[in-house]
């Protein structure tokens, strides 16, 4: 499939937020049922985000945007944040072609934060070249990165390529 990346626009955040809370559906029944909220993500919560740099990369097939992958640097350190594939058009290549884009604009080690239980999330990153990190450091590098619950530190995995 071919689509193009590109910015996503501040007039897209309903558009961002309909792709998350349809492709989070994923994690319904899978993750810890207290941390699967209704939506997943509020609106608020998207602009929050927003607010804090977290910039959303979009893929668009035919004028529509079809998958969002948020990019943020946090004291020095790029984090991909919230990945995203409409549903109907996961398993051909939105998600990696979006990855591939923001691995490639970094020099650096970059870092990728998923929740434990989603296994299939996390063999996407290690395809490509992530790795997960100790416990220990997994903690670290969500209290030093993240602004997360001690729940969802008990509940999340890091990965850093
Ligand atoms: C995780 C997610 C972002 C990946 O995006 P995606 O577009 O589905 O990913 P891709 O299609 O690039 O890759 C997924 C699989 O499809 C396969 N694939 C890639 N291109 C393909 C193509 N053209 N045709 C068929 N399959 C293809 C890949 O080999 C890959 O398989 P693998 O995981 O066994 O390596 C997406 O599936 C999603 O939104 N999932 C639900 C939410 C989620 O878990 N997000 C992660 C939050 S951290």
């Amino acid at each position: 499939m071919t689509s193009d990346i590109r910015p996503c626009c501040d007039d897209e955040h309903a558009a961002i937020a309909t792709i998350i809370n349809a492709a989070a559906e994923k994690y319904r029944g899978v993750i810890p049922a207290d941390c699967f909220h209704d939506p997943y993500m509020s609106d608020d919560a998207l602009a929050a985000d927003i607010a804090k740099d977290v910039v959303f990369w979009g893929s668009e097939d035919t004028g529509a945007l079809v998958g969002v992958m948020g990019f943020q640097i946090v004291k020095n350190q790029p984090l991909i944040r919230h990945a995203y594939v409409r549903p109907t058009l996961q398993g051909r290549g939105i998600g990696s072609a979006l990855l591939s884009f923001l691995i490639e604009k970094q020099k650096g080690p970059i870092l990728v934060g998923t929740w434990a239980d989603a296994s299939w999330a996390i063999g996407f990153y290690q395809r490509h070249g992530f790795v997960l990190t100790a416990r220990d450091e997994t903690v670290r590098l969500l209290r030093t990165f993240w602004t997360v619950s001690e729940r969802q530190i008990e509940t999340s995995v890091v990965l850093r390529r």
